[in-house]
């Protein structure tokens, strides 16, 4: 990652030279005496190569004026420049330089808060994960060590970007955790990584199975007894209400189902490894707290996330089981493949009583049913609570994190009786999505909740302005916005 600085305007006198601007508009501060610098040669040359300065827009000048490399970065319209512009700007930069080792982006005549987004967007962009690339040719490698942004405001733009660096932060440690391959990132290497939280001041509790049989959780267990890996939860607590301020906590669960073969109800084989990522909520709720604590955000904040691996094997739950969860209501499994909502069952209903939260918001790659209805474009939002519901989609369009609202009603509900048991873990194939939220709701005991379905968010298949492709941590950014 390149370490950002903010230093005063001031032309660099040799390297790479990056000038932001927006379209329409003549180049002023920085740029304009970078163009007399060249005797008015450098315009001339962005105009051939046809820069216009429109979003996202770079065009890269060699061997100009005394720079070896000069990169016109476009911001748009200048009316349109707000932080999202900015950080989409700042994260289409990170290709145009990601060869050199540093760079001086002169965004002088940005406001000091704009200038820390776009150091936001290009910090996102440049993340990478290669932790297990061991033969990658040096010249292949990314270079980019440093990036220093010209301000005249460096105090706000300082103060400006630290809480965005500790989102950053957040962002990265759910990235990487969804990012890490399935032996190595199993239920209790996930918890030990939960723990590193500590560090921040987060409070850090892991419950094995033990504890959570005697807890009688049935749900959960039942999914996790076909692998040889033990299954974890983990609540992650931060207190950060002012005294005198406290209120009833927000509560934040994620699926985390560190793989998802299925179990005995196996998934074909084509594909089947994108399902390391079936824990990328449980890696949200994680990267959201550390986002938090990392900020020190004034609120009282708890995570739970429930971690299991399914497997097939002679100890695997089979279809027909009738499992009791710790409400006390008992489940048919009729699928094994539908095991997000029986491992969040028990976490939301113990999350339910132990804190009494003043909401809860769940995160879950819940089904493939979400992808056919919004693809990946948005997240799929279920509530019991408008206002919530409202929140939770305001705060994901302003971080760039869509959402849309999706139907719950009685008549979903009742695809999800049994003939046995209080209920099935499926619906059939009819609103797949749906009737799956209708099967958690019934473990929320009526608090205020909201469930996020990210199976189509979580990995992206291409670069983005401020996400390169892989794991995305869609929601990272939404919760601390929510939180806010
Ligand atoms: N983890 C999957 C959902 C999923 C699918 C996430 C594709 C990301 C990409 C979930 O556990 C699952 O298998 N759901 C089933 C439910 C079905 C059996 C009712 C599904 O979507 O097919
Ligand atoms: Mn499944
Ligand atoms: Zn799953």
């Amino acid at each position: 990652m390149p370490d950002i600085a903010f230093v005063k305007p001031a032309l660099p006198k040799t390297g790479v030279l990056v000038l932001p601007m927006t379209e329409g508009d003549p180049p002023a501060g920085l740029a304009r005496e970078a163009a007399e610098a060249t005797g008015g040669l450098l315009p001339k040359a962005l105009e051939a190569a046809g820069f216009k300065g429109r979003k996202g827009q770079t065009t890269t000048l060699y061997a100009i004026g005394p720079w070896s490399k000069v990169v016109a970065l476009g911001l748009g319209k200048a009316a349109d420049l707000g932080p999202e512009a900015a950080e989409d700007a700042g994260g289409a930069l990170v290709p145009a330089i990601s060869s050199e080792r540093e760079a001086v982006v002169a965004t002088d005549g940005l406001e000091a808060g704009l200038a820390a987004h776009l150091a936001f967007g290009a910090t996102l962009r440049a993340w990478r994960f290669d932790r297990y690339r061991t033969t990658e040719k040096e010249d292949d490698k990314p270079k980019l060590e440093r990036l220093a942004f010209a301000t005249p405001g460096i105090a706000a733009a300082k103060s400006a970007f630290a809480p965005l660096r500790a989102i950053a932060d957040g962002v990265f440690l759910t990235r990487e955790l969804v990012s890490e391959p399935p032996n190595v990132l199993h239920p209790v290497e996930f918890a030990e990584r939960c723990k590193g939280l500590e560090r921040l001041g987060v409070e850090v509790e892991v419950l094995g199975p033990k504890e959570m049989k005697r807890l009688g959780f049935g749900a959960l267990l039942g999914v996790a007894q076909g692998s040889a890996q033990e299954p974890r939860m983990v609540v992650m607590n931060w207190r950060g209400a002012p005294k005198g301020k406290k209120q009833k906590p927000i509560a934040l669960i994620g699926k985390g189902v560190t793989f998802d073969t299925g179990g005995i109800s196996i998934k074909p084989a084509a594909g089947m490894e994108d399902m390391k990522w079936d824990m990328a909520g449980a890696g949200a709720v994680v990267g959201a707290m550390a986002a938090l604590a990392g900020r020190k955000a004034k609120a009282d904040v708890v995570g739970l996330v429930g971690l299991v691996e399914n497997m097939p094997s002679g100890t695997a739950q089979r279809p027909g089981d009738v499992v009791k969860s710790y409400s006390g209501q008992t489940v048919e499994v009729i699928n094994t493949d539908a095991e997000g909502r029986l491992v969040l069952a028990d976490v939301m209903w113990y999350c339910q009583q132990r804190f009494d939260p003043r909401c809860m918001v769940d995160l879950a790659t819940l089904t493939g049913a979400i992808i056919i209805a919004l693809g990946h474009e948005h997240a799929g939002l279920f509530s019991n609570d408008d206002e919530l519901a409202q929140r939770i989609a305001a705060a994901g369009k302003a971080v760039g994190e869509a959402c849309w609202r999706m139907p719950l009603g009685e008549a979903y509900d009742k695809q999800i009786r049994s003939d046995i048991a209080d209920m099935k873990n499926v619906g059939g194939r009819p609103a797949g999505s749906v009737t799956a939220a209708q099967f958690l709701q019934r473990f929320t005991n009526g608090k205020p909740w909201a469930h996020l379905d990210i199976a189509g968010t979580a990995w992206s298949a291409k670069d983005r302005p401020t996400v390169p492709k892989g794991a995305t941590a869609f929601g990272v950014r939404l919760l601390d916005r929510l939180v806010q």
